[in-house]
């Protein structure tokens, strides 16, 4: 499951976001699909130690060896600015196998109309994603609306002008700036990625009805609601929409919080409840004390269980719940199919009851 993969290159996107390029040092091939997430573990916690996140790659299957990842410096960020500020090529990177549902097979015989919004740092499975269709399905098309602040903050920059110039009109890239540099461009739109902007492009889109097309949407919150608004109008079935978060639904609750405008969290359950986790053939009994999750209390007790993103969002600690009941604070990462199955999200989850038993991986 951790790999140890050497920094072969490094490319800056914008001043505040640079792509490492990464190998096995003896070549091995770690398999991955479009849009999926590689775990950085990166000793610049206090006292060294050990920090995950999640990056999603910017690179597709057919780079392989190579796994890139694009990182945007998060203002105060623990990881983010250490892998800007310290990453040299040659150095070690410590990973976790990439992983992920909010992938895409790519499939030489299809003919779909794909279309990717984007935000930021949110283009890149989205930018794996449109080079992986690009390549192998020369029947399929894509839109990509991308917004940014001004064109200087568009990640990809160079890249995405080659890949929609060379695509014979299979690439259709949309850009949206908030504070436009040079206003007026042709595909370019000034103001918020919201619901009338994405209404309007799509209004213009005449390859396939919006409600045939498939949606990835990656960006802020805000934005990605936005999005599913525009979609629920024009009645797109929500089977043909996928979406991943960077940054927990939680987190955006406390900042409105603060504004008084969100409820309390539900209570957690009284007392400590015992759980039972099923791992790589051993079973560990835990007892999770009150207000603790799963996952903090197994790693409190050196139990070395899968997990990244540590928010509900990545999927990376899902097990599949065998018996009892589990409350989960966030359900972000998780398809209503899988939440039918029993899937839960340890470190996110609370026993609700004493028989917890979870089957993971
Ligand atoms: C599935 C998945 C894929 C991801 N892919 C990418 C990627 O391709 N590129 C990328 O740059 N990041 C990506 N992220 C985000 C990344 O994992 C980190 O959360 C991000 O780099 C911030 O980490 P940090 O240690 O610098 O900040 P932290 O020290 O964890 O956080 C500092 C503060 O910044 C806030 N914050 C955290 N993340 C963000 C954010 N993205 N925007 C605004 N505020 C934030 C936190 O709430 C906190 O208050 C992804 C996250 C997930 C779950
Ligand atoms: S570690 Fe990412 S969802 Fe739990």
């Amino acid at each position: 499951m951790y790999h140890h993969l050497t920094v072969v290159a490094l490319t800056p996107e914008t001043p505040d976001a640079v792509t490492i390029h990464l190998e096995h040092p003896d070549g091995q091939v770690l398999p991955s699909q479009p849009g999926q997430f590689l775990t950085l573990i990166v000793p610049c916690g206090p006292d060294g130690r050990k920090e995950r996140r999640a990056y999603s790659l910017s690179s597709t299957p057919h780079e392989a060896p190579r796994l890139s990842v694009t990182v945007k410096r998060v203002t105060g960020g623990l990881v983010s600015n250490y892998l800007l500020d310290n990453v040299q090529v040659g150095q070690q990177l410590e990973v976790m196998a990439p992983l992920g549902n909010f992938s895409l097979v790519p499939h030489p015989q299809a003919a779909r109309s794909l279309v990717l919004v984007g935000a930021g740092s949110g283009i890149t499975p989205l930018m794996s994603i449109l080079k992986a269709v690009l390549k192998t399905e020369a029947n399929s098309r894509v839109l990509l609306v991308y917004g940014n602040r001004n064109e200087e903050s568009v990640i990809f920059q160079q890249q995405l002008n080659e890949l929609e110039g060379n695509s014979n009109g299979r690439l259709q890239i949309e850009h949206v700036y908030s504070q436009p540099l040079h206003p007026g461009g042709a595909h370019q739109h000034t103001g918020r990625l919201n619901r009338t902007a994405l209404l309007r492009i799509l209004e213009q889109r005449h390859d396939a009805p919006a409600t045939q097309a498939t949606y990835y949407l990656c960006g802020p919150d805000g934005m990605m609601a936005e999005a599913r608004a525009a979609l629920d109008l024009l009645g797109v079935p929500a089977n043909q929409i996928y979406r991943e978060s960077f940054v927990a639904a939680a987190e955006a609750a406390e900042t409105a919080a603060l504004h008084g405008d969100v409820s309390a969290a539900p209570a957690a359950p009284a007392g400590t409840r015992r759980v039972t986790i099923r791992y790589e053939g051993s079973e560990y009994v835990l007892d999770v004390p009150e207000k603790a999750t799963i996952l903090e209390t197994a790693l409190a007790q050196d139990i070395d269980l899968p997990y990244s993103c540590q928010a509900g969002l990545c999927t990376a600690c899902r097990g599949k719940c065998l018996s009892g009941k589990v409350h989960l604070d966030e359900r972000e990462g998780l398809s209503d199919a899988e939440m039918k199955q029993g899937y839960v999200l340890t470190c996110v989850g609370h026993p609700l009851t004493d028989d917890v038993v979870i089957e993971i991986g």
